[in-house]
């Protein structure tokens, strides 16, 4: 018998118990016992039923205990998670996590920690929740250079995005749908700014390249700026806007973005739509390959975690860290391309935008929309720093 110690019982919590209770003539599954649970509130109503004397308040109840083997972190509180994973990591206890925030803020010292201590440090489930990325992209790069990665990562944008384009909703009452949908947190800041991908892409980089690629070396606009026009715009050029996260390894260097895209109608992302997620790596050998599946939920994001339960069970993952003595530059003053600019009440700012426009898509009194010729980014961002409102869309051909 494994004993867990679950530090959490929210929505992920409670799936990755769901599944135990009801996959329980798994053979590997039949081994893993959870022991106990912490969380905030006792005697909060849950929708999965476990006897009271299971759940504590105190989470040193799990983390001193001995008989405890594997802890599974699903609070969502970074700095809670982040001491309690540490100590777990140092008492030699295997750790499961699906806290992206808390992996891409202490990625590095994690997983050396866990490499020096001979434990598993697994947290597939924060990455894309219930798509199997982390551990295919483990394998491949073990044989592979990876000289691309690329993805839609965030469910929430996507299901957002999908309205705006099918239904012509505005940004608004599409943030509106997702939260009543529960897709959308009460603040959904860090998605809708693009912070969440920013975090994933940062997981998934480290990981591809083997080099730090920290939070503060990505460039990240999010999808708060878009309007109904922009999607229409865009829809009109057979193009679809999706918030993507890519990095790219350039000779000796990376270049590494989030942002919305316009892509080709009929292209493979363009295709993916509501809260789902897909992610594609390009390998030396094993040319491009494609993920997609469930972005999140209960029992996707609570099956990703239990798939890297049994890999701690059954001892079938590598210990070691995935980053390498790789040291990579930063490209992103190096990226450039063609972008769709529309800024509001343009007027005032036309002078600064002369030297950008290369078409105009629209024009009436209050709103200016246009392409640029391929230029660097950073040469945009500099003008646009004056321009008080606008948003920005890189074309992708
Ligand atoms: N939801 C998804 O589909 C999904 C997908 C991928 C990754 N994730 C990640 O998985 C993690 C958990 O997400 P979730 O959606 O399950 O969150 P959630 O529904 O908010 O659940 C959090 C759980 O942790 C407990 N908790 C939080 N802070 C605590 C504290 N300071 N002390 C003790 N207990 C605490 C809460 O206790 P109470 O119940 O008593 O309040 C609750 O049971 C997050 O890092 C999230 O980013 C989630």
């Amino acid at each position: 018998m494994v004993n867990i110690g679950l530090l959490g019982f929210g929505t992920v919590g409670q799936g990755i118990v769901d599944i135990l209770n009801d996959k329980s003539d798994k053979v590997l599954l039949k081994d893993l016992y959870i022991k106990k649970i912490l969380v905030r509130r006792l005697e909060k109503q849950r929708q999965v039923k476990v006897s009271k004397d299971k759940l504590t308040l105190n989470p040193q109840e799990i983390i001193e205990d001995k008989e405890i083997d594997i802890i599974v972190e699903v609070t969502g509180d970074v700095d809670l998670g982040y001491k309690l994973i540490k100590k777990a990591l140092k008492n030699k206890k295997h750790v499961v996590t699906a806290n992206k925030a808390l992996v891409s803020k202490h990625f590095e010292e994690l997983t050396q920690l866990a490499e020096e201590n001979h434990v598993y440090f697994l947290y597939e489930a924060s990455v894309a929740g219930g798509v199997p990325i982390l551990k295919s992209l483990k394998d491949q790069i073990k044989l592979n250079s990876i000289s691309k990665i690329k993805g839609i990562l965030n469910g929430t944008c996507n299901y957002i995005l999908t309205r705006m384009t099918e239904d012509g909703l505005d940004y608004s009452q599409a943030l509106k749908e997702a939260q009543d949908l529960g897709y959308a947190e009460a603040d959904p800041t860090s998605d809708v700014k693009g912070i969440d991908t920013l975090r994933k892409l940062r997981i998934l980089s480290t990981m591809a390249l083997g080099a730090s690629i920290r939070e503060e070396d990505i460039i990240c606009h999010g999808i708060d700026r878009l309007s109904a026009l922009d999607i229409k715009l865009l829809k009109e050029r057979n193009m679809v806007i999706k918030l993507m996260g890519e990095t790219v390894e350039v000779d000796g260097g990376y270049k590494a973005i989030v942002q919305p895209k316009a892509l080709r109608d009929d292209s493979y992302f363009a295709m993916i739509s509501d809260a789902y997620n897909a992610v594609s790596i390009e390998g030396n050998f094993s040319g491009l390959l494609n993920f997609y599946g469930p972005g999140a939920g209960m029992h996707p994001t609570g099956n990703a975690v239990l798939t890297d339960l049994i890999d701690c069970v059954a001892n079938s993952q590598d210990k070691r860290s995935p980053l390498r003595d790789r040291k990579l530059d930063n490209r992103n003053k190096d990226i450039q391309g063609r972008y769709y600019i529309r800024v509001s009440n343009w007027k005032e700012d036309r002078y600064k935008l002369e030297g950008l426009v290369d078409e105009k898509v629209f024009e009436n009194e209050e709103e200016l929309a246009f392409i640029t010729k391929e230029l660097k980014l950073s040469g945009i961002l500099n003008i646009l720093k004056e321009v008080k409102n606008y948003a920005i869309v890189n074309i992708e051909y």
